[in-house]
């Protein structure tokens, strides 16, 4: 079946992955990739695709209810990929109402359009891609499964979480057909360097410090961003009518150990000492109310749909290492300007 499909956030870290996946993937579709272009977003992460004749970038913020509307009624869309968010939780403590209005707003302005541009069909797809962080914090053991409460602790996850209950609602009040993934922590190539793994391979590259929160003991589940375009991709195709999904790698990391782990690696790449690296490890501040731990269990995506990881996380870290040492010019332009200023305000040395 053909699709007038939207991708918000293409222009992004996953979005421009996403984007990519399905251009190639489906000649037959046209694909609209609906974008702001803020500070996380960058054309130059889709210049393989631009010229592609089923790709189509449209510039609009998904606050503004009048254009989306007009972007659903002119191009026939009957299907949605929504990942444009505000995504990184350390803006979101400094600016919240920044992250209400974008997530929240802006998915409710999406759904919007969607009921109303679709009426009664049957065969439209809202697919809302979301995170592991609405179920809060774990301690030492388990796991979040699709059945755990949500329990969102930051501004970053609450606005998820809302987004998350404003397309169930849909679902169940107007019979919207909508599926949400919940996925752990991404990496991989075209990350913006804010988030920890490109930020750090961009220090230690450039012998800066290595900003560790609190005692560096905070635990996360990392995941291949290819793998995560692929359950995507499943999951838009297979996923069922009002179901949710947890994607992960079962890949858990002490923020310390993952850092060390870099460190080896850029050590090897740059021809450095062994252990070079990782004297520029500096303990700062701890994040205020800093999730302790995130797991997912991603046992029923694998058992439904087939899906699981398919890259081992040290060979994933060393092709994200040298995609990053070989794109330089990429890195150069994305932290200009205002990722300057940024990074100027940050850090408390403890
Ligand atoms: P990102 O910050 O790299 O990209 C976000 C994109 O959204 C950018 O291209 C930006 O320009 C666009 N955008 C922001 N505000 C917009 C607006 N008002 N209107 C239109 N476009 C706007 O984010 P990412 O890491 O690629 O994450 C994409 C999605 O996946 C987000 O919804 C995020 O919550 C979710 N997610 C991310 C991770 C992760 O590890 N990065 C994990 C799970 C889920
Ligand atoms: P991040 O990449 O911001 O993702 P999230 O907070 O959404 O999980 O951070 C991953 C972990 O790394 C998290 O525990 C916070 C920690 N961290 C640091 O210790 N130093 C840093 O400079 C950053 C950005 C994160």
């Amino acid at each position: 079946m053909s699709r007038n499909l939207l991708i918000t956030g293409g222009a992004g870290f996953i979005g421009s992955h996403v984007v990519r996946l399905f251009v190639n993937t489906y000649p037959d579709y046209r694909i609209f990739n609906l974008d702001a272009l803020t500070y996380a977003g960058n054309l130059e992460n889709l210049r393989d695709v631009e010229d592609a004749p089923n790709y189509r970038f449209i510039k609009c913020d998904i606050t503004d209810e009048v254009s989306i509307n007009r972007v659903f009624v002119e191009n026939g869309i009957d299907a949605v990929i929504h990942l444009a968010a505000e995504s990184h939780v350390d803006r979101s403590i400094m600016d919240p109402l920044g992250f209400v209005k974008t997530n929240i707003l802006g998915t409710a302005v999406l759904l919007n359009a969607a009921r109303i541009s679709w009426k009664d069909r049957k065969d439209g797809l809202f697919y809302h891609v979301s995170t592991d962080e609405v179920f809060g914090s774990l301690g030492e053991t388990g796991f979040f499964t699709e059945d755990t409460p949500y329990d969102p602790r930051s501004p970053y996850s609450a606005s998820k979480a809302s987004s998350d209950h404003l397309v169930k609602a849909y679902h169940h009040t107007y019979k919207l057909p909508v599926v949400i993934s919940n996925c752990s922590n991404n990496y991989g190539s075209h990350q913006f360097p804010e988030k920890l793994i490109p930020l750090m391979i961009h220090n230690i590259r450039h012998s800066k410090p290595l900003p560790v929160y609190g005692e560096g003991l905070n635990v996360r589940d990392w995941l291949w961003v290819e793998d995560h375009a692929r359950a995507i991709d499943v999951i838009f195709h297979h996923g069922e009518n009002g179901e949710t999904y947890n994607v992960g790698g079962f890949n858990e990391w002490k923020n310390i150990d993952l850092i060390h782990v870099l460190c080896r690696i850029m050590d090897q790449r740059l021809g450095r000492p062994e252990g070079e690296s990782a004297k520029l490890i500096t303990y700062v501040k701890d994040r205020a109310g800093h999730d302790l731990r995130y797991a997912i269990d991603a046992s029923r995506i694998e058992r439904e749909l087939g899906w699981k990881p398919s890259l081992q996380f040290e060979e994933g870290l060393e092709k994200t290492v040298d995609w990053y040492l070989s794109n330089e010019e990429w890195i150069a332009h994305i932290t200009s300007g205002s990722y300057q200023e940024y990074y100027q305000h940050q850090y408390v040395t403890r």
